[in-house]
Parts: C-alpha cells; structure tokens; sequence
C-alpha cells in the first residue's frame, strides 16, 4: 500500500534506471495500490479494468495526450474516506463490500436509470434515434447485470466465503469473461452520451440522466476491477475466506 503523498515518487521509481527489475505500472495495479485513483482514471477514461487495464499508464497517458505526472498529482489531490486495504483484508470482508457497496445498491439504482431514460426519451423526439440508442445499450448493460450478480451471489461467493475459492477457477473464468463483456458495453455507453457530456440545452432530466449514467459506469469499473484483480486472484489460492 503506497501512502499519501509518495504516489508520485514511487511511481517515478519504478522508472529510474538501475531498476529494470520493477515493471512498468499499469492504471489496474496503480488503482490496487490507491483506490483514489479509480475516480481521476474514470474522469480522463482510463481504463483499469478487464482488458483495457494492462497497457501501462504511461502508455495510456500518451494516447489521451495527457502527462502522466499531472495525472498522477490529480490523484494526489483526491480525498477519500479510508478504506481498507482489500489486498490484505479477509476475503469474506471484501466479499461483503462487493455485495453491500456494488451489488444491493443496484437493485434500485438500475430501475431508476431504466425509467429516466424512458422519460427523456418521450419528452425528446427530436432526439428520439439518439436517446433510443442510449436505452438500447441501458438496457443491455441491465440485463447483463441481471443475469451475472445472481450466479456471483449464489455460486461463486458462497464457494469463496467457504473457503472452496481454488474449485471454483471455472465459475471464475465465466465472471471474467462476462466483466470484459459488460466492459464493451460500458464503451458502447461512453461513446453513445458524448463522455456523459450532456448538449447545452438539455433538460434537468437529461442532465440528471447522464450524471447516473456516468456514475454507473464508474461504479461498475471499481466493482469489477476489485472482482477481477484482487478478490478472484487471492481466493483461488486462499486456504480459507478468513485470510
Ligand atoms: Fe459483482
Ligand atoms: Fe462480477
């Protein structure tokens, strides 16, 4: 865990020469080390999960046009509530966050962005294609939802907070698969709503729309990056869901 304020130097030291040991680090590991990263990442569109969350943050600073060491003070300058460092908490902690924090948040949140953009939509046809575009992609991020959580709560989290992690690699790898599906459909949601860039004229709905729209998808990245690179990993080795 990298302390406030050596974020940047100990990212610039895995650069140094005399220290070709040490990889490069890629936005998935810097967000593992600094969860404040999460949301700056998410700001420039930055990926760090699923596929996206390998190239190394330079690499992905480069592409965007941005510097890496204003990304990495950006991230300096958040402030966030302490949080446990999931790298060393008990599995069965995490699992309950991911539930508590990721998943029963949903139940409501979903319906509410379902039914907004089905108002938007009627009170704008003039915009109808492009709003109708935007419902479709909703509504095939929903469904993927509905179908994914209920095998994570079901299966695989009773498997893990029984400590059976390392016999569930399969259901693991069907999750995985499933997170880098959804992850294309969150681009797909990107690109459709211009960033979550609502047009200048657009109503106090249509703001209100974009805002959960852009606040799903960040959810969704910290959700399935904290599944992907930290709770799958450690549960296929883990002896118990107590380490
Ligand atoms: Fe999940
Ligand atoms: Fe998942």
């Amino acid at each position: 865990m990298v302390f406030p304020g050596q974020l940047r130097d100990w990212h610039m030291s895995c650069f140094m020469e005399g220290n070709p040991g040490v990889p490069m680090l890629t936005p998935s590991q810097l967000v593992r080390q600094d969860p404040r990263a999460a949301r700056v990442l998410h700001r420039h569109n930055i990926e760090f999960c699923c596929e996206g969350g390998n190239e190394t943050l330079e690499t992905a600073c480069d592409r965007r046009g941005l510097d890496v060491e204003d990304v990495l003070a950006e991230i300096e300058g958040q402030r966030m509530p302490e949080q446990p460092d999931w790298s060393e908490a008990p599995l069965g902690d995490l699992v309950q966050h991911i539930l508590a924090t990721h998943h029963r948040p949903l139940d409501e949140e979903l319906p509410r962005l379902q039914h907004l953009a089905a108002t938007v939509r009627g009170a704008h046809p003039d915009h109808a294609v492009w709003l109708g575009k935007v419902q479709l992609t909703l509504d095939s991020i929903v469904q993927e939802l509905l179908q994914h959580m209920p095998k994570e709560e079901n299966v695989l989290f009773p498997l893990i907070l029984a400590g059976r992690g390392h016999v569930a690699t399969m259901p693991m790898e069907v999750m995985e698969t499933e997170h880098r599906r959804l992850g294309e459909l969150l681009s797909a949601l990107r690109e459709v709503t211009d960033g979550f860039q609502a047009p200048a004229d657009a109503c106090p709905t249509w703001q209100a729309l974009w805002t959960g729209l852009d606040a799903l998808t960040e959810d969704l990245h910290v959700h399935v990056h904290l599944e992907d690179h930290i709770l799958f990993p450690r549960a296929r080795v883990a002896p118990s869901a107590r380490v």
